[in-house]
């Protein structure tokens, strides 16, 4: 039987499964973003249980009438499950009912793996930031209209 995955509001005691994912998945970590996030933005971390396992994250929040996506990530050993999807999907349906009209985000330019995932759900490259990322690269400001 398939495993359940249960996406759910983030709890203090995930802290330490999610930073676990966070440095396994990027190579600049900022676990101090979550803690921030939480305190003045409850609703913006969704987590993906599966087994009792944190497998996956998102961060989101509010800024100017958008909800701006700051981070998703799935654990390496869980990815290509579909998690990533049902992540996205429940963080734009809380937006969708928080009145928000665009979902916005930024993604390195390297990254084709994220965008493929981003494209999916009908996010477009908006624009360009140059040397966003402290490593000196680019990113792409990828938008999507909230229906
Ligand atoms: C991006 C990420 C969150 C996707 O999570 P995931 O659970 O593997 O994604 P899903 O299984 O839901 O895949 C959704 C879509 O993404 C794309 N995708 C995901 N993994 C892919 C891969 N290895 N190669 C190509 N496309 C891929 C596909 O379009 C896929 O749809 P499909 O399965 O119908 O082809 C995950 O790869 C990750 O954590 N990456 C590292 C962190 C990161 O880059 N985050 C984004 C920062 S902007």
């Amino acid at each position: 039987m398939a495993p359940t995955i249960k996406i759910r509001r983030f709890q203090s005691l995930d802290f330490g499964q999610i930073v676990e994912i966070e440095k396994l998945s990027f190579r600049e970590s900022n676990p101090v973003l979550f803690l921030r996030i939480y305190e003045n933005y409850p609703d913006g971390i969704l987590v993906a249980e599966m087994n009792a396992l944190i497998v996956g994250y998102i961060v989101f929040m509010e800024m100017g009438g958008a909800g701006r996506i700051l981070s998703i990530a799935v654990h390496p050993s869980y990815r290509r499950m579909g998690i990533g999807s049902l992540l996205l999907k429940k963080a734009i349906e809380v937006m969708m009912r928080k009145g928000l009209k665009h979902a916005i985000l930024e993604v390195r330019k390297s990254n084709s793996v994220a965008q493929r995932l981003y494209k999916k759900f009908g996010f477009e490259i908006v624009g360009e930031i140059p040397k966003y990322y402290k490593d000196g690269e680019d990113a792409l400001l990828m938008e999507k209209v909230i229906v």
